[in-house]
């Protein structure tokens, strides 16, 4: 069967059949082009870049400029994926026209094919207006990293029963607004099954257990690439972080021993060119006898 673009519509019917959605977070070519062709449904340009690959402490930092940087990078190696372009903190929180504009810009100079925004019903309204401009928003809401610090920190979310109908709420106002899907972050498994079985459009967990309509992990942490923390959420699947290092010091140790580049690295000029430049009288001392 010939594989086609992923569509919004196609996600959505996964889920009507209950076939799990995978999502995983790319910020450049190689990562896009890796996932395309191990099938992953979704590619998320998630703004944890700013701490996975640009070092930063938090996701706050990150700004639209950076963020449309890598969507535009991993736009050119995703051929089947959805991709969705994370909105960055301050980039869509303090005006519904610079929201949409924003948003806009994901869809016209990276070609996204969704946005994600971070907040419950107080985002609301900010989803229904981008909804209204012809742009599809995807949720993003428990553990909202862009708001960490007002959480108190990285915590599960929705563990007393009124947390957990106050995120069920959340969902389902993010729905009615128009939301095409939903990211439910580090909150239990029970819960996050029940929103699951609640709201129609897909819910993807992190860190939210096996009841919801799919799964997103970020790229760094599954190839065990980002050593700062390890979430307890997480499956790691490979070590390249070591694996990076080990190459690395092989490569130092082969450079220091002379043992690199070998002559299979290295390029012939032919013998003809090469007595004519040595009779022109221009070269003075030692020469190489090869
Ligand atoms: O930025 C990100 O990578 C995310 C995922 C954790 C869902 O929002």
């Amino acid at each position: 069967m010939t594989r086609k673009k992923m569509t919004i519509l196609a996600l959505h019917q996964k889920k009507a059949r209950g076939e799990p959605i995978t999502m995983v977070t790319a910020y450049d070519y190689p990562g896009a082009q890796a996932a395309d062709r191990a099938a992953i449904d979704c590619l998320l340009v998630g703004d944890s870049m700013g701490m996975v690959v640009l070092g930063y402490d938090s996701t706050v930092p990150v700004t639209m400029e950076e963020m449309l940087h890598h969507c535009r990078a991993v736009r050119r190696g995703a051929q089947y994926a959805y991709t969705i372009g994370d909105m960055p903190f301050m980039s869509y929180q303090a005006d519904r026209s610079e929201a949409i504009r924003n948003a806009g810009r994901f869809l016209k100079e990276a070609g996204m094919d969704a946005v994600k925004l971070e907040g419950g019903r107080e985002m609301a309204g900010t989803v229904a207006a981008i909804t209204a401009a012809g742009i599809a928003v995807i949720g993003h809401i428990g553990l909202t990293p862009q708001s960490a610090s007002k959480l108190g920190g990285y915590r599960v979310q929705g563990r007393t029963a009124a947390d957990a109908q106050r995120l069920l709420e959340d969902a389902q106002a993010l729905e009615a607004a128009g939301a095409v899907m939903i990211v439910l972050e580090m909150a239990p498994d029970r819960v996050a099954e029940v929103i699951s079985g609640r709201v129609r459009v897909p819910i993807i967990g992190i860190g939210a257990g096996p009841g919801c309509d799919g799964q997103v992990l970020v790229l760094h942490d599954l190839l065990g690439m980002f050593d700062r923390f390890i979430p307890r959420f997480v499956k790691r699947y490979a070590e390249l972080f070591g694996e990076m290092e080990r190459a690395l010091a092989s490569y130092r140790d082969d450079v220091a021993g002379r043992r690199f580049p070998g002559q299979e690295h290295a390029f012939a000029m032919d013998d003809a060119a090469w007595a004519e430049w040595m009779a022109s009288g221009k070269i003075e001392g030692p020469t190489p006898v090869r």
